[in-house]
């Protein structure tokens, strides 16, 4: 007779629930700080960055992404700096993409390394892909990146294409005066690609030589002029994040709206972020945060300790953030590269 095998183990952990009642099921792990760009928005041109041994090893990483999804985190986003710099990241792709009760692995990435590892990402189970590009010009993408060069992104969308990902879309940052009458081209060119894009409101991070209030571009108007261009139909998905949808009547595109300035969607967030260096912040915009390197470290065999952890920082996600462009200095002085986009 066949014995029935009782749940798995991790079924029998307590959830993730805040004190808000919002349920977590959703983390954003950055596995580097380092990126081959260096985007005005969120880097300062000269970058040092953490030596290598305060960055979670791809084996820590791989260790809190189990717990996590053992605590019945579904859905896990692998961001950076740029993911893919780092030194066998394609190892954690496939570990997480083993994973049995994880429903999505997606990833974002400035898209300079796509060309080389779509295939082996598609093949490791990574479902969605984010690709952030700001502008469709060369010169003015070197300009927004720095460093980056426009073609090899857009041969990396070309790749990412061609091995079969279905949701790839494009995170666009729009700046007054820099960028921001592209916005109808850049939709022009995710329905020509029958891919998404999202633009994401400038976010008070990091560099505060970066004067935002003046290049600030709100949402609000971008969706006003596209509106005047094509038929939009309001879609009620959502990802539990600060995005609205959008679809383009009579195409596969739709376009994305992500307004962290507007408070609306705290409500049901839904996610926590981890940085590089295992710190777990509750939300983008507040400094609540807890350090789970040292404990990763401390019980190399147990996880108890941070599984009590885990639990524990429900009770200090806060109810909502609140950034300010008016003031001064970045509200959370943290760069994106750090925590992750
Ligand atoms: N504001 C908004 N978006 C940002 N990103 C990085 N820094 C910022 C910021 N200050 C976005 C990039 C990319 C993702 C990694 O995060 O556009 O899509
Ligand atoms: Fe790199 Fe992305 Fe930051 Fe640009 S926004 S510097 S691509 S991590």
């Amino acid at each position: 007779m066949i014995k029935k095998v009782p749940n798995s183990a991790q079924n029998l952990q307590p959830k993730l629930t805040d004190q808000f009642g919002r349920a977590i099921d959703y983390i954003r792990l950055s596995i580097t700080d380092r990126c081959d760009f260096r985007c005005v928005y969120c880097m300062a041109e000269e970058m040092t960055f953490l030596p290598r041994d305060e960055v979670l090893s791809l084996e820590e990483c791989a260790r809190l992404v189990k717990i996590f999804v053992g605590l019945g985190v579904n859905k896990v986003r692998i961001t950076g700096g740029e993911p893919l710099v780092r030194k066998n990241a394609l190892w954690l792709f496939e570990e997480i993409g083993k994973l049995k009760n994880l429903n999505e692995l997606v990833l974002t990435t400035n898209g300079s390394q796509l060309e080389k590892q779509a295939q082996d990402l598609k093949n490791a189970g990574v479902k969605r892909i984010n690709i952030s590009v700001d502008s469709l010009d060369a010169a003015r993408f070197k300009k927004i990146t720095r460093t980056g060069e426009l073609d090899k992104v857009l041969r990396g969308i070309q790749a990412a294409k061609l091995v079969g990902f279905e949701n790839i879309k494009l995170n666009t940052v729009l700046m007054r005066g820099m960028n921001d009458d592209e916005a109808l081209s850049l939709v022009n060119f995710a329905i020509a690609q029958s891919i998404d894009i999202s633009f994401i409101e400038e976010m008070p991070l990091g560099d505060v030589n970066h004067i935002r209030e003046s290049t600030f571009c709100s949402n609000e108007d971008t969706l006003k002029m596209l509106k005047s261009e094509y038929p939009l139909i309001a879609s009620t998905e959502t990802t539990g994040g600060p995005a609205r949808y959008w679809r383009v009547a009579n195409t596969d595109t739709k376009i994305g709206f992500i307004s962290p300035h507007s408070h609306n969607f705290c409500e049901s967030c839904n996610r926590v972020r981890i940085t590089c260096k295992g710190e777990l912040y509750l939300c983008l915009g507040q400094e609540d945060k807890i350090d789970l390197m040292p404990l990763l470290r401390k019980h190399p065999d147990d996880d108890q300790s941070i599984i009590d952890a885990i639990l524990a920082s429900m009770a200090i996600k806060p109810k909502g953030h609140d950034f300010d462009l008016r003031r001064a200095a970045p509200a959370v002085i943290r760069f994106m590269s750090h925590t992750g986009g």
